[in-house]
């Protein structure tokens, strides 16, 4: 997978809920490599302030129209100028980098994709490949936010889902309370154990759905999140608790950058993090 340096046209930049942005860039020479899971890391402004590039997830890839999308939420300096940008604005790209999420096997009866906050957005490509390269198998969206408003609207959902069961702290829509705890009421009332477990989302959220996924003994691809320095295997500064293997050896800590940003669910020290 070759990684490409590209300035993007923006297409257009704009909040579609409280809390997310939708980015939309034309940007073909990433589009044509990308894939579900994986990201880019985006100069927010040429006047290298900040200093380093901000990786955001593919929210969309349209590889025949040469456009990918980004959703993205303003937590501090970077994201509050990438907000400010408008249509016509260049954005200076490094991408497509990072593994990506594999697809089920074949025989794969039912998925489930659990996502929390902006989450949302790298779990969507996500959701469409696996309708797109496995039909027959069932995709269930556990989906959890703070609030009803800060949900990404159903429509953009519902075309790529069998069943969507929605959580929020404040029980303003859906389950009322965390993920996982919906998760355990849905099992609790009789939902069948998918082949596998797909999630992305806070650390807190990803965290007890993998002690719920592991202590089940099912399959899970987990996206994880860390604050990057270079996105390139560079700096290090990504490293969370975890092993990989290569050879023989295994290793003490993974890369969010280079071994991921999707790891088997057991690859990842969870009582560390
Ligand atoms: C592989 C990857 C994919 C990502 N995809 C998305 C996405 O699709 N949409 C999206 O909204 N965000 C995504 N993020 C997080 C996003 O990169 C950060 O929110 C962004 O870099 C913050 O930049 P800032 O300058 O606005 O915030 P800063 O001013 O740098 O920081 C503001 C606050 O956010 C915290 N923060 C910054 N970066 C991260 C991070 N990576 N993880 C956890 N906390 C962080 C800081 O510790 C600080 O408290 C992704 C991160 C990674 C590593
Ligand atoms: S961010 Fe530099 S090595 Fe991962």
């Amino acid at each position: 997978m070759k990684k490409q340096h590209e300035r993007a046209i923006i297409l257009e930049n704009a909040r579609i809920t409280k809390t997310i942005y939708r980015l939309i860039l034309q940007s073909p020479t990433i589009a044509r490599e990308a894939r579900p899971g994986q990201f880019v890391m985006i100069r927010v402004d040429i006047a290298y302030d900040p200093l380093l590039r901000r990786p955001f997830s593919f929210f969309k890839i349209d590889k025949e129209e040469g456009i990918i999308e980004i959703g993205y939420q303003v937590v501090g300096r970077g994201t509050t100028i990438l907000a400010a940008k408008k249509k016509g604005d260049i954005l200076d790209l490094v991408g497509p980098l990072g593994n990506g999420f594999r697809m089920p096997p074949e025989d794969a009866d039912m998925v489930w994709f659990v996502a929390g906050g902006v989450g949302i957005t790298a779990m969507v490509p996500c959701i469409e490949e696996v309708r797109i390269k496995r039909p027959k198998t069932r995709r269930v969206l556990f989906y959890g936010a703070k609030t009803a408003d800060e949900l990404l609207p159903h429509s953009f959902l519902e075309p790529i889902c069998h069943e969507i069961y929605y959580s929020t702290d404040d029980g303003s829509k859906g389950f009322c309370g965390f993920l996982p705890d919906c998760i355990d009421a849905k099992v609790q009332n009789g939902l069948a154990m998918p082949a596998l477990i797909y999630a992305c989302g806070p650390p807190m959220m990803l965290k007890k759905t993998a002690e719920w996924t592991i202590s089940n003994g099912i399959a899970g691809q987990f996206c994880l999140e860390a604050l990057m320095g270079c996105g390139l295997g560079a700096c290090l500064g990504c490293a969370v608790p975890g092993s990989v293997k290569y050879g023989d050896f295994k290793t003490e800590y993974v890369h969010v950058c280079f071994e991921g940003p999707v790891f088997s669910v057991e690859n990842i020290r969870w009582d560390e993090i």
